[in-house]
């Protein structure tokens, strides 16, 4: 595997993407907003990189762009894998351990996330704050590659806690409500039912999402600093339960996006 994600990195090096000091993770309806921020000096197609898989997600733009943003050398994915899309974990996190190796010293997520906690509405951001893992497999299942990391990477603050007492402050400072909680990666990709909700509610989780913990475990494997925001795109709630509309929850992302952007561009300023 290493061979590979040597000969990816290589390529990505060869476009011109040099000593990137940020990657940055976008998710669901993110993205064109924070590229438009960004000054894009090189934009690499997915199908282009050798060994990356393709993204099958329409709201998903399959693009890199590396470029600087306040100063600072910034790659960010525009469209992500989901293990639901028939991926290997190793193909779906794979990405981000390009990205450690071409430098990365930080690593910025996003994600969209059905909202559970009753307190909180749709189309606010929450801070995750740790995870819960259901998804039926793990990035890390199989011999284990020393170069990358250790057989038993700690999960204790999975979450990068400098990184989230930055987006706090900026988030009081500028007067964007930033909520902070837990995230229950399910695999998807269909919804959940009343009882499912019931359950994750239960267990402990304030929003449930299909994507970014497999990534974390990936990030936190190769000791790489990570932060994740989900923007609450839909209400989960057991007892009052609407069928879901696509169309919202990519709608609902759109307008999010605003404060996330200035969320992450300040940070980045930070860092
Ligand atoms: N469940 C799982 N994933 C999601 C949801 C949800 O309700 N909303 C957005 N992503």
């Amino acid at each position: 595997m290493i061979e590979q994600l040597q000969e990816t990195t290589d390529y990505l090096i060869k476009r011109g993407v040099k000593d990137p000091q940020i990657g940055v993770i976008l998710g669901t309806g993110l993205g064109s907003q924070f590229i438009e921020k960004m000054e894009v000096l090189v934009t690499v197609d997915y199908e282009d990189i050798p060994h990356f898989p393709e993204a099958t997600v329409l709201s998903h733009e399959g693009k890199l762009f590396y470029g600087v943003i306040n100063g600072k050398k910034v790659v960010a994915l525009s469209g992500r894998f989901h293990f639901y899309e028939g991926y290997s974990m190793q193909q779906i996190t794979m990405p981000v351990r390009v990205l450690k190796l071409l430098g990365i010293k930080q690593l910025l997520l996003s994600n969209a996330a059905g909202n559970m906690n009753l307190n909180w509405k749709k189309g606010e951001l929450m801070l995750i704050d740790d995870h819960i893992n259901l998804q039926p497999d793990n990035p890390l299942r199989g011999p284990n590659d020393e170069k990358l990391g250790s057989r038993f990477p700690d999960m204790s603050a999975p979450y990068d806690l400098k990184l989230n007492d930055k987006l706090k402050a900026i988030a009081k400072d500028r007067k964007i409500a930033l909520r902070e909680g837990v995230y229950v990666a399910v695999m998807g990709p269909n919804l959940e039912t009343r009882a499912e909700y019931r359950f994750l509610k239960n267990i402990g989780a304030d929003v449930v999402g299909m994507s970014t913990v497999p990534e974390v475990i990936v990030a936190n494997h190769m000791e790489l600093p990570c932060c994740a925001i989900s923007i609450l795109t839909d209400d989960c709630d057991p007892d009052n339960l609407k069928p879901v509309n696509i169309a919202e929850i990519i709608e609902i992302a759109g307008k999010a996006e605003v404060d996330l952007t200035e969320l992450y561009i300040d940070l980045i300023h930070k860092l």
